[in-house]
């Protein structure tokens, strides 16, 4: 390696680990789309890849010089290459690869992705790769040369190549890997389906040598006449200085940063903003300007606290009127990714007359939740710690611990995010309450001005009804109950009666109840799988929701059909969680006009 090579290695690594070691900023660029980048979407590249055989020898160690990820060429005729991507066939990024082609539909292993791209590189630039998810696995080439691997299937993640691409001709190649493992986050079981590859947007980011990298831009505290702007830098000389400008010219905000040796500041400044609501979602222009580059953001500005078994948003109680959503197009199949996606779900909760989605059970892309901030909808945020994890692994506390801090990260700066989730229907025992109540908090030291939550299904029974009974809620600051009463327990009519208890003076959403309807099939409301069945499951409920006097909000499961391995029943599931208010394409069933009219009530009663 040459000295000049060491010296920027060297330069490098002292930054990844200096950025990773200041505590402010993980080694993460705040809103990395909208910086200046190359696109990577479109047309890759793909071989299905069964058995690692690009990555493993014949003895089953890694390969060093014959892997698919060196991407080699013949050079004369009697060479031996067993792989070319050039002529292997094409793949859609972003998109899974299930829904793309009959053959991948329920594939899990890995497939490898290569793309060429053309740079015109700079000396004074530096280049991030940015993945917005890779399900689950997913290891990086540039030019033959692995530049870093992640794990964790709905989180962005981004690697420094600078040192890897060269002027002109480039390839990338990805090793994507959807196997499901016990000791992963999620684990082997879950009820939606596996879609593998790489599922969010791909881009190269063209920033300046040293570049703004983090930034927070919040209401200060509790305090709503102050606005708090925290920076912090990356790049080949974080020690340089100098002065990052932030403006919100609505508010005449034009302040300088004067940055520390850590490359770190921040201001606060007196500001009267007009409070981001669902009813009026304000946001205003931020601008960020360091060393040639000018990042744009649109940031909303709002309170969320809550007081013995309210709610308060911007000082004042709010009830959630909620539905749950899985990252599930209806526009096209698989996962959603894209604006129109995000755009057509979040209608949809609008036109079911909501002010609140559950975005379960994962982070979704960043295009969803910045589409929830222009359209005015609040959003429970939630970490795939899903069901039976291994909660006595400290390898999968840390996988945890991760995805959490990742979606923390790349979501702060998000108005409509009120609750960040930790976990759905946990078995409650010792070490899940150990596992949780670290992860909560860990959620309030990276961040404490939002609502630590859980979906918990660990409820006792009374004499009259339920108790909400779980350890687990002393952790958080809002308790999610998933209750089933008319589909996994009891008939329809028994739910009215249900009376329900809490002991803990803490608001309580009920994050799931529901039911079963194929759209279309029509029947007897005793008669399982009929939109009159779910519809009598939704009207006892709502009458057991009105009875409840610490609830603050509902997300039912959920807004529209999606794909599970789970539900193969034929003719009524074929592979379908028929539990949506809509079917796969979107049309209504019965129980949304139930529903759509108790929001409604609940709406008038708040206003
Ligand atoms: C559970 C779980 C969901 C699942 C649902 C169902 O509560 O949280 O992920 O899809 O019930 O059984 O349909």
């Amino acid at each position: 390696m040459s000295f000049k090579r060491f010296l920027s290695t060297a330069s490098l690594v002292c930054t990844a680990l200096f950025a990773s070691a200041n505590g402010f900023a993980i080694d993460y660029v705040q809103n990395a789309l909208a910086r200046e980048n190359i696109s990577l979407n479109g047309q890759w590249n793909r071989i299905i890849d069964p058995y690692e055989n690009g990555y493993y020898n014949h003895r089953y160690q890694p390969h060093t010089t014959e892997g698919y990820f060196k991407n080699a060429k013949m050079k004369t005729p009697s060479d031996l290459i067993e792989y070319n991507f050039a002529t292997a066939e094409k793949i859609r990024v972003p998109g899974d690869w299930n829904t793309q082609e009959e053959q991948l539909f329920l594939y899990e292993g890995t497939v490898w992705y290569q793309k060429d791209f053309a740079l015109t590189k700079q000396a004074d630039k530096r280049y991030i790769v940015h993945f917005g998810a890779v399900n689950y696995q997913a290891m990086v080439y540039i030019n033959g040369v692995k530049v870093g691997s992640h794990e964790g299937g709905f989180t962005s993640f981004q690697f420094d190549i600078t040192d890897y691409v060269k002027r002109g001709e480039n390839s990338i190649v990805v090793k994507a890997d959807n196997r499901r493992e016990r000791n992963q986050i999620p684990t082997v079981n879950t009820d939606w389906w596996n879609y593998g590859g790489i599922t969010r947007s791909v881009a190269i980011l063209e920033l300046p040598a040293t570049y703004v990298e983090d930034y927070t831009v919040q209401l200060s505290g509790s305090d709503a006449t102050a606005i708090v702007a925290k920076v912090a830098l990356a790049g080949s000389n974080v020690k340089q200085g100098g002065s990052v400008k932030v403006s919100i010219p609505e508010l005449n905000i034009q302040e300088v940063i004067t940055l520390n040796k850590k490359g770190e500041g921040q201001i606060t400044a007196k500001a009267n903003p007009q409070l981001w609501t669902p009813e009026a979602p304000k946001l205003y222009d931020v601008t960020i300007a360091f060393n040639g580059e000018l990042i744009r953001d649109r940031i909303g500005f709002r309170t969320i606290a809550v007081d013995g078994e309210d709610i308060l948003l911007n000082g004042k109680s709010v009830f959630l009127r909620g539905i749950s959503i899985h990252e599930e197009s209806p526009l096209h199949d698989g996962r959603a990714w894209n604006e129109d996606d995000a755009r057509t779900l979040l209608r949809w909760a609008k036109e079911l007359g909501c002010n609140f989605v559950r975005l379960a059970h994962y982070p979704h892309n960043e295009t969803m939740v910045k589409m929830a901030d222009e359209m005015g909808l609040l959003v429970w945020s939630e970490i795939p710690v899903y069901w039976t994890v291994m909660f006595e692994d400290k390898a999968v506390y840390a996988k945890a611990e991760k995805q959490l801090t990742e979606m923390i990260t790349h979501d702060k700066n998000r108005a409509s995010i009120i609750l960040w989730s930790m976990a759905n229907e946990t078995p409650s025992h010792k070490a899940r309450l150990t596992f949780i109540t670290k992860l909560a908090k860990k959620a309030r030291s990276l961040d404490d001005t939002r609502l630590i939550t859980a979906a918990m299904d660990t409820q006792g029974n009374t004499a009259n009804g339920k108790i909400i009974d779980d350890p687990l809620v002393a952790a958080m600051d809002v308790i999610g109950v998933n209750s089933y009463c008319g589909w996994y327990g009891g008939t329809p009519e028994s739910c009215g009666n249900i009376l329900w208890e809490s002991k803990y003076n803490k608001p309580v959403i009920v994050s799931e109840f529901g039911a079963g309807a194929l759209q279309g099939l029509h029947g007897d409301k005793d008669e399982r799988w009929t939109e009159e069945y779910q519809a009598s499951v939704y009207e006892h409920n709502i009458a057991m929701l009105e009875k409840m006097t610490a609830l603050r909000g509902v997300t039912p499961w959920i807004l529209k059909d999606f794909r599970s391995p789970r539900r193969p029943l034929p003719d009524i599931q074929d592979f379908w969680n028929r539990k949506g208010l809509l079917s796969e394409q979107g049309i209504r069933k019965k129980a949304w006009y139930l529903l759509n009219a108790y929001y409604s009530k609940k709406e008038e009663s708040s206003n």
